[in-house]
């Protein structure tokens, strides 16, 4: 089994569009449409054909594209069972524990509601590679537009049980806004001290930040370290549940 080739490119103003292709069999899927022309040019660029589409979540920046690349190229859009009837063109439809082909790899999919109640993502065991839409970012997660904070915790912690050295791609580039507000609820981790470093010297060279790294995000990332005692500290919850932790960090950011 060959390697799969993964191939990431900015869309609109923040968000990743990610192109995925498995050399034995040749069929190539979009993470997510955010715009069809950014996709067709990344396609063109690396001569790729479009085979699939495969929906986080139905939010316009992620499905834009979906019914033009349809038109163009007759690829099969697999995406959320819990919103199908919100993402456009949709043909499969999938959700917690189901587990289709991707050529000649096997894609498990998780259920992550929050950001909106049928969000998945796409995990890639034998590539260790997870597609996580706006789940979790680097340094932040998505916002609870759909879902409790309970739910939204449920659903990072899936994520953070995949193995540490799974490659995270992410919907948006939020990095440099999220390591200043993690700065502000862990001030005392050196790991994230030195993140941001890192963060502020690729921003400056107008590179990416993403995709990042699992054991990076559970070494910095505030909304999935609710077991620190800093955080817990600094947010005088000491003694709450890690939910409730990680629900006063999202307020914190959404007041930010
Ligand atoms: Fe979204």
């Amino acid at each position: 089994m060959s390697k799969l080739e993964i191939h990431q490119f900015p869309c609109l103003s923040d968000n990743y569009g990610v192109l995925v292709r498995d050399p034995d069999t040749g069929v190539v899927a979009s993470i997510d449409a955010p715009e069809a022309d950014a996709v067709r040019a990344a396609l063109s660029e690396k001569g790729w054909k479009l085979t699939h589409i495969l929906t986080t979540h139905y939010h316009a920046d992620h499905t834009d594209g979906n019914l033009p690349l349809k038109e163009e190229f007759g690829c099969t859009i697999i995406g959320p069972r819990d919103e199908a009837d919100k993402v456009r063109g949709i043909d499969i439809k999938v959700g917690d524990g189901d587990t289709f082909e991707f050529g000649s790899h096997s894609v498990k999919v998780f259920g992550t509601p929050g950001h909106t109640s049928g969000h998945i993502i796409y995990w890639i065991p034998d590539a260790s590679v997870a597609f996580v839409g706006d789940t979790l970012f680097a340094m932040g997660c998505g916002r609870v537009f759909e879902g409790s904070m309970q739910g939204m915790w449920n659903s990072i912690q899936k994520v953070a049980a995949l193995p540490p050295e799974t490659t995270l791609y992410c919907g948006h580039e939020y990095t440099s806004a999220n390591a200043a507000f993690a700065l502000t609820i862990e001030p005392g981790n050196a790991d994230l001290q030195a993140r941001v470093k890192q963060v502020a010297a690729l921003r400056a060279d107008g590179k990416p930040t993403l995709p990042t790294q699992l054991s990076e995000e559970l070494a910095t990332n505030p909304f999935i370290r609710a077991d620190s005692p800093e955080i817990r500290k600094n947010l005088g919850l000491e003694s709450a549940a890690d939910w409730e932790v990680f629900a006063e960090v999202r307020e914190r950011k959404n007041r930010g």
